[in-house]
């Protein structure tokens, strides 16, 4: 007996170790082995050990970006009790230039774009399972900022590509082309990070949720479950039958690109009919030409003063009080924000840059506030010459500046954070996985939980 024992064990074993080298990491960066050695699953001479094929699920993603999409097959083991989710892999990803955003008014390019797109997709699916697989197509950033005409027209075209069978093998729901907002992104990326961080499979309560800020190009957002009650911003993420209410909020104009033409805008009204301003924000040495929204157009040289500099992006940042901010807190302006109390939170994309080069991430990621605005300080009274010298790449001396000056008044001035918090990890990673939306988004649809946003 005891020697059958060990004969099923070898087996399973040896199907174990070659099912792991063939298949590849979860989203943690760990083999897939869920259910390797459990007994009712590991049938005698081995086959059937680890989840069989015929348990998989699969679903399809593209994630359209500004300049391009990409293409991920997430892939689905069940889980084998009922107090965890499935877990969710990406089996293949590959991204496609240009984005989606370039064939407004080119029905034709747009559906020879999107078929070489979903070839990729059908030779990644076992073909038995294509027609059970969901595709969705998720637009962000880019399409924000086509009109409306534009938006409906390119995102009707989409899914005449995907209902079509001959076209498109996949199953196809209307709710899964869209266009995102701001909000639906922090959400999801919501999602993404409590799920890596395995939130969702113990009942470990609300409290050891994180909450999430992320810094793109246009916007910033702010997402956590808040201690107290909440009066405005929420959406409900119901998982595995538990709600979570969350607060989040998107700032439009306040990501990295967003902000530096913000400071321009400043420059211009406190020097009015000038063609050339000093910048403080930028280091000395350096100059750029910006585009104002009324049209006129303002070169400007880095003066390398970051006291000047804080004054301006304290002006951008200040949250209302009295009668202006209802209901309260306020966080910039008289958005309102609940408080971020202890609350565990992870800064990623533009949040990690400035910080990384300034040296103000801790060997465990968090985010050290003070070191952070001493470091921008200092390096904001160098000159470009001085930063290049340093060994920062010498396009990003002037934004490593504004970046680590606005990080910290961010923080503290707007979202309250104390300048001693120890709360914020700054990295996009959670494992060797990213916190993004699209594995929030897949979390959500394709383990048959879901996302509403409450209105009041
Ligand atoms: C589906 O696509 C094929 C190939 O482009 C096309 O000939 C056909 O008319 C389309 N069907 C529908 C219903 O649009
Ligand atoms: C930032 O500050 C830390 C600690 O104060 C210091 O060790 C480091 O050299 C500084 N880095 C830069 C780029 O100024």
């Amino acid at each position: 007996m005891s020697r059958f024992h060990v004969h099923i064990a070898l087996g399973c074993l040896l199907a174990a170790a070659a099912w792991s080298a063939t298949l590849d990491t979860d989203l943690r960066g760990r083999p897939v082995k869920r259910g390797f050695f459990s007994s009712a699953k590991c049938k005698i001479f081995g086959s059937g050990c680890g989840p069989s094929e015929d348990d998989l699920t699969y679903g399809v993603l593209f994630d359209a970006g500004s300049s391009s999409t990409k293409l991920r097959v997430y892939r689905v083991t069940p889980s084998e009790s009922s107090g965890s989710l499935p877990t969710l892999a990406i089996v293949y990803s590959q991204r496609f230039d240009p984005g989606v955003d370039s064939f407004v008014n080119d029905e034709d390019g747009l559906r020879e774009y999107l078929t070489s797109i979903l070839d990729s997709a059908k030779e990644n699916v076992p073909e038995n399972k294509q027609e059970r697989t969901p595709i969705y197509l998720f637009a962000t950033a880019g399409m924000r900022f086509l009109s409306a005409d534009d938006a409906t027209a390119l995102v009707d075209n989409i899914k005449e590509v995907f209902q079509n069978s001959s076209l498109s093998p996949f199953l196809y729901k209307p709710a899964g082309v869209g266009i995102l907002s701001g909000e639906e992104e922090g959400v999801y990326s919501w999602v993404a990070a409590n799920y890596l961080l395995g939130f969702f499979n113990e009942n470990r309560p609300d409290t050891e949720a994180v909450g999430v800020l992320e810094m793109g190009g246009g916007s910033t957002q702010i997402t956590f479950v808040p201690r107290n009650p909440l009066y405005d911003g929420e959406f409900q993420v119901t998982v595995r039958g538990r709600t979570f209410e969350l607060y989040v909020h998107s700032y439009l104009q306040f990501g990295i690109n967003a902000i530096n033409n913000w400071v321009a805008q400043i420059l211009a009204e406190r020097n009015p009919r000038q063609r050339f301003v000093h910048n403080p924000c930028m280091l000395k040495g350096d100059e750029k030409e910006v585009k104002l929204q009324n049209g006129l157009e303002l070169t400007m040289d880095g003066s390398s003063d970051p006291d000047q500099c804080k004054d301006i992006l304290t002006t951008i940042l200040k949250p209302e009080t009295g009668i202006r901010c209802e209901p309260k807190p306020c966080a910039i302006g008289s958005v309102y924000q609940p408080d971020v109390d202890d609350i565990q939170f992870y800064a990623t994309q533009g949040f990690t840059y400035a910080p990384a080069t300034l040296n103000a991430i801790e060997d465990d990621e968090t985010l050290n506030l003070e070191t952070l605005e001493e470091n921008a300080s200092r390096h904001c009274r160098r000159t470009l010459k001085q930063s290049v010298k340093a060994g920062i790449k010498r396009d990003l001396g002037s934004t490593t500046c504004l970046m680590g000056e606005y990080i910290p008044i961010l923080f503290t001035t707007s979202y309250n954070f104390p300048t001693d918090t120890t709360n914020i990890k700054a990295t996009s990673n959670i494992g060797d996985s990213s916190i993004d939306w699209g594995l929030g988004a897949m979390v959500i649809e394709l383990t048959g939980n879901q996302v509403r946003r409450r209105r009041r």
